[in-house]
């Protein structure tokens, strides 16, 4: 019989941190995160008052709205799921979205990447242009006055779309008949003030988070840059998740309107940073994986979660920018570079542009760590791609104290015999482990002993405690010094976890490699993108055997390339041509299909 004494309990899911916690009823949202270590802000202290804790539901029921809440949110705000944490009382498992102002401290998020000069090599033409006005005695309309004027310069007349022709009239009007055209392949696309030169928007869409970089187009010089959480993750954590939940009444249209209101926001900030209008934005270079790249284009995704997993496009696309919500220029355009296949999108084709993979000579692994994660290989000319379904452990999930990349998440570890050194992002006290920690863990674990090579807890060891169920698990921070004054701790299934996406990783490499006839003592240069990638410690990969033995000397980690790879897309032609070959050059392998893919996955689970 249930004991009467005994409280009922509800999970609460926190995104974009990736944060699980278990509750009491009856407490708050905001009781919830800070018992998880999640920093919102709360100036007022939780007495409703400052409007600070804003969240949104994603699922689960919560108690009606306060007096409070009807006073501090409007109507919309409330339809939209919208709460404050310190009000609202989860009356069942929820999962919250909490919305990047509501921090203390943002999320870490990589946009900085070895950028590389690219030659200029425009897509947007500008020509000034004086224009005759109109008079009693010449009357032609305006957009024969302009196209009269590019002949009278030699040039040939141009198309001018709908959405610039609501605006043209006026602008030649404010310029005083002195103006700049931006023209993309015989159209006028927006018309500027003199003074302006064109800008131009590059975005990586990744699963996890967004980056966008605002480009100076007549110069190619980055005028700012900025990232934000992808805040689809509120509807799934992981690629397959969005695709089923793009198959539910309007999801696909959900997870577009949530994507693009996200990237708006992004625009509109660097355009503040920069102190620039968005109307001067006339051209936009996006990149993601396949499934971003269709959900950002409003196409379908559910084939992607099907056997064949075929992109409905591979084909690069150009679509003009209002025609999917996204505010800039009048006529500004989007190009969406060529995917690979199902799993390996145009990001990942901008990772290998801006690395120069399709060209170099030598003998070069490129992979971008994530949920999944893409994988080339150059050998003597050919290019051999894979995805390999790694899994969310990186990004802290399905791992017990698992969390992503957030102040207070742990991500480098030493052990020192029973001492344990730790650092922690921002210096903040530990939440939790990020999956930088937790290879470094495993790395470490194994170098003390605590950890075999098949993954079992040492249960000899003084740092191994065996719980109420007699399972192992690894204390590594002791409740006395965590931020939520619970242990953290690393389990069996913590490590198995880590096990799967280690062994998938290091069987898509090995699957390449053998495809190609080689070695990996025979890779000259091993590249790591990404933002995960950024941040591991090489020695814990190969410790753990994620990466291949190479000397540390031939691996590089190289940020977000993908990011630098939009830009110069951006900027030149003729580097969006070389996307469009590497594209095409590339052998897709589907390792799920390999005949030998299974044997050396499970061999690869070995520490
Ligand atoms: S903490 Fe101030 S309104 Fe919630």
């Amino acid at each position: 019989m249930a004991d009467p004494a005994a409280k009922e309990t509800i999970n609460i899911d926190m995104e974009p941190v990736g944060r699980h916690v278990r509750i009491e009823a009856g407490s708050t949202l905001l009781a919830a995160a800070q018992k998880a270590g999640v920093e919102l802000i709360a100036i007022c202290g939780g007495s409703g008052t400052c409007s600070s804790c804003l969240v949104r539901l994603v699922s689960g029921e919560l108690s009606p709205p306060t007096l409070v809440e009807t006073g501090a949110l409007n109507r919309e705000e409330i339809e939209a799921g919208y709460r404050l944490a310190c009000q609202a009382v989860p009356l069942s498992n929820t999962r919250i979205y909490i919305p990047p102002d509501s921090f203390t401290t943002p999320q870490r998020l990589q946009i900085e990447g070895l950028e590389a000069e690219v030659a200029l090599d425009p897509i947007i033409e500008t020509v000034d242009l004086k224009i005759d006005p109109p008079s009693l005695n010449d009357l032609r309309a305006d957009t024969t006055r302009v196209n009269d004027t590019l002949v009278e310069r030699g040039l040939e007349p141009a198309e001018i779309p709908l959405e610039l022709l609501t605006r043209l009239s006026e602008s030649l009007r404010a310029g005083d008949w002195f103006v700049r055209l931006a023209l993309r392949r015989g159209e006028i696309i927006a018309c500027l003030e003199r003074e302006n030169s064109p800008l131009g928007l590059a975005l990586d869409i990744g699963t996890t988070s967004l980056a966008a970089y605002l480009v100076d187009l007549a110069v190619g010089r980055t005028l700012a840059r900025s990232g934000t959480m992808n805040p689809q993750i509120a509807y799934g954590e992981d690629v397959i998740s969005r695709i089923h939940f793009a198959g539910s009444k309007d999801g696909r249209q959900k997870l577009q309107t949530t994507l693009i209101d996200a990237v708006n926001g992004l625009s509109h900030g660097l355009c503040e940073e920069a102190n620039v209008s968005r109307e001067r934005i006339v051209e936009v270079v996006a990149v993601g994986n396949t499934a971003m790249h269709h959900l950002f284009a409003g196409l379908p995704v559910k084939q992607l979660g099907m056997a064949p997993y075929v992109p409905a496009v591979s084909d690069p696309l150009d679509l003009r920018a209002c025609e999917i919500g996204i505010d800039l220029a009048p006529g500004a355009c989007i190009y969406l570079p060529s995917n690979i296949a199902g799993f390996v999108g145009a990001d990942h084709v901008a990772v290998l542009l801006a690395n120069d993979i399709g060209k170099s000579s030598g003998r070069v692994v490129a992979l971008d760590i994530g949920t999944n994660t893409e994988i080339t290989l150059a050998s003597d000319g050919r290019l051999l791609s894979c995805s390999c379904a790694s899994g969310p452990a990186f990004e802290g999930a399905h791992i017990h104290d698992g969390m992503r990349a957030a102040p207070g998440a742990i991500e480098r570890i030493r052990i020192d015999g029973e001492r344990i050194h730790l650092q922690t992002i921002k210096n903040q006290p530990p939440v939790g482990i990020c999956g930088s920690g937790i290879l470094d863990a495993v790395s470490e674990m194994l170098d003390a002993g605590i950890l075999n090579n098949n993954g079992s807890l040492e249960k000899n060891s003084p740092l191994v405690r065996t719980n109420q169920d007699n399972q192992a698990e690894f204390v590594l921070v002791p409740s006395s010094i965590s931020a939520h004054g619970r242990d953290i701790i690393i389990t069996r299934k913590d490590i198995n976890e880590i096990q799967v996406a280690k062994a998938a990783i290091r069987a898509g490499i090995e699957i390449l490699l053998k495809e190609a006839g080689i070695g990996f003592s025979e890779l000259d240069e091993f590249i790591v993108a990404g933002a995960f990638g950024t941040y591991l410690d090489i020695k814990s990969t190969i410790r753990t055997g994620m990466f291949p033995p190479l000397p540390v000397s031939r691996f590089r980690q190289v940020g977000n390339a993908a990011g630098m790879g939009a830009k110069q897309m951006l900027v030149s032609a003729g580097k969006r041509r070389d996307a469009v070959e590497i594209a095409g050059k590339v052998d897709y392998i589907e390792l799920t299909i390999h005949p030998d893919y299974m044997d050396i996955f499970l061999k690869a689970m070995y520490f």
